[in-house]
Protein backbone atom coordinates (compact mmCIF):
# COMPACT_ATOMS: atom_id res chain seq x y z
CA UNK A 1 0.00 0.00 0.00
CA UNK A 2 1.22 3.15 -1.10
CA UNK A 3 0.60 6.53 0.86
CA UNK A 4 0.61 10.48 0.53
CA UNK A 5 1.15 12.99 3.56
CA UNK A 6 0.27 15.96 1.50
CA UNK A 7 1.37 17.98 3.08
CA UNK A 8 4.14 16.75 6.02
CA UNK A 9 6.27 20.64 6.01
CA UNK A 10 4.99 23.65 5.34
CA UNK A 11 6.44 25.87 3.11
CA UNK A 12 8.13 27.89 5.65
CA UNK A 13 9.24 24.58 7.00
CA UNK A 14 11.00 23.30 3.25
CA UNK A 15 12.01 26.70 2.83
CA UNK A 16 14.58 26.73 5.94
CA UNK A 17 15.71 23.25 5.45
CA UNK A 18 16.38 24.19 1.92
CA UNK A 19 18.70 27.51 3.03
CA UNK A 20 20.24 24.83 5.72
CA UNK A 21 20.91 21.96 2.85
CA UNK A 22 22.34 23.77 0.18
CA UNK A 23 24.79 26.52 2.47
CA UNK A 24 27.91 26.98 1.32
CA UNK A 25 29.72 25.09 4.34
CA UNK A 26 27.11 21.76 4.07
CA UNK A 27 29.22 18.84 4.18
CA UNK A 28 27.82 17.21 0.57
CA UNK A 29 29.22 13.14 -0.22
CA UNK A 30 28.72 10.94 -3.35
CA UNK A 31 25.96 9.13 -2.62
CA UNK A 32 27.64 5.39 -3.71
CA UNK A 33 29.25 5.21 -0.51
CA UNK A 34 26.39 4.30 1.43
CA UNK A 35 24.89 1.82 -1.52
CA UNK A 36 24.27 -1.64 -1.33
CA UNK A 37 27.04 -3.84 -2.96
CA UNK A 38 24.50 -4.32 -5.94
CA UNK A 39 23.11 -0.86 -6.04
CA UNK A 40 26.72 0.88 -5.99
CA UNK A 41 26.72 1.14 -9.95
CA UNK A 42 23.63 2.77 -10.47
CA UNK A 43 23.43 5.34 -7.65
CA UNK A 44 24.55 8.72 -8.85
CA UNK A 45 23.93 11.59 -6.19
CA UNK A 46 25.23 13.50 -3.43
CA UNK A 47 24.09 12.66 0.27
CA UNK A 48 24.63 14.40 3.10
CA UNK A 49 27.47 13.76 5.41
CA UNK A 50 25.24 11.59 7.46
CA UNK A 51 28.04 11.75 10.55
CA UNK A 52 28.18 15.86 10.23
CA UNK A 53 26.21 17.55 12.96
CA UNK A 54 23.96 19.33 10.39
CA UNK A 55 22.53 16.25 9.24
CA UNK A 56 22.25 14.65 12.76
CA UNK A 57 20.29 18.01 13.75
CA UNK A 58 17.98 18.31 10.92
CA UNK A 59 17.20 14.25 10.44
CA UNK A 60 16.06 14.48 13.81
CA UNK A 61 14.03 17.11 13.99
CA UNK A 62 12.00 15.40 10.59
CA UNK A 63 12.33 12.03 11.74
CA UNK A 64 9.81 13.38 14.87
CA UNK A 65 7.90 15.31 12.54
CA UNK A 66 7.26 12.42 9.93
CA UNK A 67 6.86 9.74 13.15
CA UNK A 68 4.32 11.94 15.08
CA UNK A 69 1.88 12.47 11.87
CA UNK A 70 -1.16 10.35 12.12
CA UNK A 71 -1.74 9.12 8.50
CA UNK A 72 1.82 7.52 9.06
CA UNK A 73 1.16 6.40 12.35
CA UNK A 74 -2.50 4.73 11.72
CA UNK A 75 -0.76 3.47 7.99
CA UNK A 76 2.76 2.16 9.11
CA UNK A 77 2.03 1.28 12.39
CA UNK A 78 5.61 2.26 13.10
CA UNK A 79 8.14 0.43 15.17
CA UNK A 80 11.12 3.00 13.93
CA UNK A 81 12.38 5.44 11.13
CA UNK A 82 15.91 4.78 10.28
CA UNK A 83 18.35 5.52 7.90
CA UNK A 84 17.47 8.86 6.51
CA UNK A 85 19.62 10.88 4.17
CA UNK A 86 19.21 14.08 2.05
CA UNK A 87 19.87 13.20 -1.68
CA UNK A 88 20.40 15.56 -4.21
CA UNK A 89 20.49 15.15 -7.56
CA UNK A 90 22.09 17.55 -10.40
CA UNK A 91 21.76 17.13 -14.14
CA UNK A 92 22.45 13.39 -15.26
CA UNK A 93 22.19 11.96 -11.91
CA UNK A 94 19.87 9.72 -10.27
CA UNK A 95 19.16 6.12 -9.32
CA UNK A 96 18.95 3.41 -11.51
CA UNK A 97 16.51 0.14 -11.00
CA UNK A 98 17.61 -1.52 -8.11
CA UNK A 99 15.30 -2.72 -4.68
CA UNK A 100 16.10 -1.24 -1.37
CA UNK A 101 18.11 -4.17 1.43
CA UNK A 102 15.66 -5.69 3.49
CA UNK A 103 18.23 -4.99 6.62
CA UNK A 104 20.26 -1.95 7.35
CA UNK A 105 21.94 -1.28 10.48
CA UNK A 106 19.31 0.83 11.70
CA UNK A 107 16.52 -2.04 11.92
CA UNK A 108 14.23 -4.03 8.98
CA UNK A 109 12.99 -2.00 5.33
CA UNK A 110 8.98 -2.42 5.20
CA UNK A 111 8.46 0.56 4.13
CA UNK A 112 10.57 3.06 2.42
CA UNK A 113 9.66 7.14 2.11
CA UNK A 114 10.89 9.76 0.20
CA UNK A 115 10.60 13.58 1.40
CA UNK A 116 10.31 15.99 -1.69
CA UNK A 117 11.97 19.55 -0.76
CA UNK A 118 12.31 20.37 -4.59
CA UNK A 119 8.68 21.45 -6.37
CA UNK A 120 8.52 19.78 -9.71
CA UNK A 121 9.04 23.47 -11.32
CA UNK A 122 12.70 23.28 -10.21
CA UNK A 123 13.67 20.42 -11.94
CA UNK A 124 13.01 17.72 -14.57
CA UNK A 125 13.13 14.51 -15.14
CA UNK A 126 13.73 12.78 -11.60
CA UNK A 127 10.44 10.72 -11.39
CA UNK A 128 10.22 8.49 -8.57
CA UNK A 129 9.14 5.29 -10.54
CA UNK A 130 7.83 2.43 -9.02
CA UNK A 131 7.38 -0.94 -10.80
CA UNK A 132 4.01 -2.44 -9.52
CA UNK A 133 2.75 -5.79 -10.45
CA UNK A 134 0.41 -3.81 -12.76
CA UNK A 135 2.88 -1.79 -14.19
CA UNK A 136 4.81 1.00 -13.44
CA UNK A 137 4.32 4.49 -11.80
CA UNK A 138 5.66 7.61 -11.89
CA UNK A 139 5.94 10.08 -8.72
CA UNK A 140 6.79 14.03 -8.80
CA UNK A 141 5.15 15.28 -5.51
CA UNK A 142 4.77 19.14 -4.66
CA UNK A 143 7.69 20.53 -2.23
CA UNK A 144 7.13 19.31 1.55
CA UNK A 145 4.93 16.44 0.24
CA UNK A 146 6.11 12.69 0.68
CA UNK A 147 5.03 9.56 -0.47
CA UNK A 148 5.40 5.94 1.77
CA UNK A 149 5.93 3.60 0.16
CA UNK A 150 6.69 -0.82 0.42
CA UNK A 151 10.44 -1.39 0.67
CA UNK A 152 9.83 -4.55 -1.50
CA UNK A 153 9.38 -3.12 -4.77
CA UNK A 154 12.08 -2.26 -7.49
CA UNK A 155 12.27 1.25 -8.01
CA UNK A 156 14.49 3.97 -9.54
CA UNK A 157 14.80 7.80 -10.11
CA UNK A 158 14.53 8.86 -13.13
CA UNK A 159 18.03 11.16 -14.60
CA UNK A 160 17.55 14.79 -14.33
CA UNK A 161 17.85 16.64 -16.99
CA UNK A 162 17.75 20.21 -15.66
CA UNK A 163 17.71 21.91 -12.37
CA UNK A 164 18.20 20.05 -9.05
CA UNK A 165 16.26 17.22 -6.99
CA UNK A 166 16.62 17.49 -3.42
CA UNK A 167 14.76 14.59 -1.29
CA UNK A 168 14.88 13.69 2.22
CA UNK A 169 14.60 9.64 1.65
CA UNK A 170 14.58 6.56 4.29
CA UNK A 171 12.89 3.62 6.06
CA UNK A 172 10.48 2.62 8.49
CA UNK A 173 10.61 -0.64 10.33
CA UNK A 174 6.39 -1.60 10.87
CA UNK A 175 5.21 -3.22 14.08
CA UNK A 176 3.55 -5.78 11.17
CA UNK A 177 5.63 -7.57 8.96
CA UNK A 178 2.90 -8.65 6.29
CA UNK A 179 1.78 -5.44 4.05
CA UNK A 180 -1.36 -7.18 3.69
CA UNK A 181 -2.03 -8.05 7.32
CA UNK A 182 -0.67 -3.93 7.74
CA UNK A 183 -3.55 -2.47 5.70
CA UNK A 184 -6.29 -4.57 7.30
CA UNK A 185 -5.46 -2.74 10.46
CA UNK A 186 -5.37 -0.04 9.00
CA UNK A 187 -9.03 -0.19 7.42
CA UNK A 188 -10.23 -1.68 10.49
CA UNK A 189 -9.06 1.30 12.45
CA UNK A 190 -10.21 3.32 9.92
CA UNK A 191 -13.75 2.10 10.18
CA UNK A 192 -13.56 2.71 13.81
CA UNK A 193 -12.50 6.00 14.24
CA UNK A 194 -15.10 7.06 11.65
CA UNK A 195 -17.95 4.95 13.56
CA UNK A 196 -16.66 6.51 16.54
CA UNK A 197 -17.16 9.84 14.94
CA UNK A 198 -20.77 9.22 14.00
CA UNK A 199 -21.99 7.40 17.12
CA UNK A 200 -19.53 7.54 19.83
CA UNK A 201 -18.34 4.97 22.10
CA UNK A 202 -20.90 2.68 21.43
CA UNK A 203 -20.96 -1.33 21.84
CA UNK A 204 -20.22 -2.14 18.39
CA UNK A 205 -17.24 0.19 18.59
CA UNK A 206 -15.57 -1.52 21.61
CA UNK A 207 -16.23 -4.60 19.59
CA UNK A 208 -13.95 -3.37 16.67
CA UNK A 209 -11.40 -1.99 19.13
CA UNK A 210 -11.03 -5.41 20.34
CA UNK A 211 -10.64 -6.95 16.82
CA UNK A 212 -8.33 -4.23 16.15
CA UNK A 213 -6.18 -4.67 19.44
CA UNK A 214 -5.87 -8.10 18.89
CA UNK A 215 -5.19 -8.54 15.66
CA UNK A 216 -2.21 -5.86 16.19
CA UNK A 217 -0.93 -8.43 18.83
CA UNK A 218 -1.59 -11.50 17.42
CA UNK A 219 0.31 -10.14 14.30
CA UNK A 220 2.95 -7.68 15.37
CA UNK A 221 6.70 -9.13 15.61
NI1 LIG B 1 15.82 2.83 -3.18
Amino acid sequence: MHFRLEPLLSEGQVGELRAALLADDAPWRDGAETAGWHARGVKRNRQLDPSSSLHQTLASALADQLLQHPLLQAAALPVQLHNLRFSRCSVGEGYGRHVDNAYMVGGRSDLSFTLFLSGPDQYGGGDLVLENPAGESAVRLPAGHALVYPSSLLHRVEPVTWGERLVAVGWIQSRIRRSDQRELLFELDTARRALFREQGKEEIFDLLSRCYSNLLRLWGD
